[in-house]
């Protein structure tokens, strides 16, 4: 008999004839949001589901399913997932690292350059009629070239960031739990270890590329945001929850902080309504990911992952220590 297995958002129609051939599938191709009780009730029976950052995989989502066997997040964060729950009760947890890297580090260069030149409120105003004549001082922003960058989380999706660095003739400052070899800080364009302080009050652009978890909750509120430089750029692309919006939303409005590019928010897709309401904010629906073949190879790194658990094997991103 096939194992069961649940599918809880809308995937590639491919990797779901691939899954269907090693599995009975359930999918919720509508695509809707499921409550924690609709999950719960969705998971009963199921050994093993393909789940997505969007669904909070609680330990009593956990204890409502005593047959599950793996949970497989097409996604590289997993703040979403309760591991410890999931360990204890022998359940394997994966996620999909590295097919993702360089994607995510295009869109964190793609979300800094729009906000420090100011690409998208050059668009808006552009489109509204603005503009009439050259100007010497229309829409200036901050220089990217030859500007110190400092990345907090130096993990691989960190070190990608950096090496772009290098065409822009850029000084990297990092500041992560624990500092790189030599060699890796060597790749990373020379990056130079320093504390978050250091790095706060000397960067121009700072890009969080940091997991969520309680404890990197706020990691950027009023008081690290008042360290900033004004003239300076924050960039995340690494979770909501990071950073605390509605000091965010404060230092932007009160221009203590040049500009913002940010891909994920703190509830998003309901995140803070102000931000709609600042020119200096570049604001993107959490897709650093969202490039066609990396989006299909995370899906597939998902369904590589589900397979093995669900036969037997130890599947290749496992995370449960
Ligand atoms: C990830 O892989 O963690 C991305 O943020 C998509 O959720």
């Amino acid at each position: 008999m096939k194992a069961r297995i649940f599918v809880t958002r809308a995937v590639f129609p491919e990797v779901l004839e691939r899954l269907s051939q090693h599995f009975e599938v359930e999918s919720n191709q509508d695509d809707d949001i499921l409550s924690a009780d609709e999950l719960k009730q969705k998971l009963r029976g199921m050994d093993g589901v393909f789940a997505t950052s969007s669904e909070r995989i609680s330990a009593d989502v956990i204890a409502a399913a005593p047959g599950l066997k793996a949970i497989c997040n097409m996604a590289v964060g997993f703040n979403n997932i309760d591991i410890e729950a999931a360990t204890c009760a022998g359940i394997m947890v994966t996620n999909t690292p590295e097919v993702l890297n360089e994607t995510t580090a295009d869109f964190a260069w793609a979300l800094l350059m729009a906000a420090a030149r100011r690409v998208s409120e050059s668009e808006h105003w552009l489109r509204a009629g603005n503009w009439t004549k050259w100007r010497y001082d229309t829409l200036l922003g901050a220089d990217v070239h030859g500007a110190t960058l400092g990345i907090i989380g130096m993990g691989r999706i960190g070190q990608a960031i950096a090496r772009r660095s290098t065409g822009f003739n850029m000084k990297v400052i990092y500041h992560n739990r624990t500092r790189l070899a030599p060699e890796l800080e060597a790749r990373a364009n020379d990056a130079q270890y320093v504390s978050k302080e250091e790095l706060l009050r000397t960067a121009d652009h700072v890009m969080l590329v940091l997991p969520y978890s309680p404890a990197t909750h706020h990691t950027i509120g009023a008081a690290e945001l008042a360290l900033m430089k004004p003239s300076a750029t924050l960039v995340n692309i690494a979770r909501g929850g990071i950073v605390d919006d509605a000091a965010l939303i404060v230092a932007l409005r009160a221009n203590r902080l040049a500009a913002a590019g940010l891909d994920v928010f703190e509830n998003e897709p309901a995140f803070d309504p102000e931000f709609l309401t600042l020119s200096n904010v570049v604001l993107t629906p959490h897709i650093a990911s969202a490039s066609e073949p990396t989006r299909r190879a995370m899906t597939d790194c998902a369904a590589d992952n589900l397979i093995a658990a669900l036969s037997g094997a130890t599947p290749p991103n496992i995370l449960n220590p």
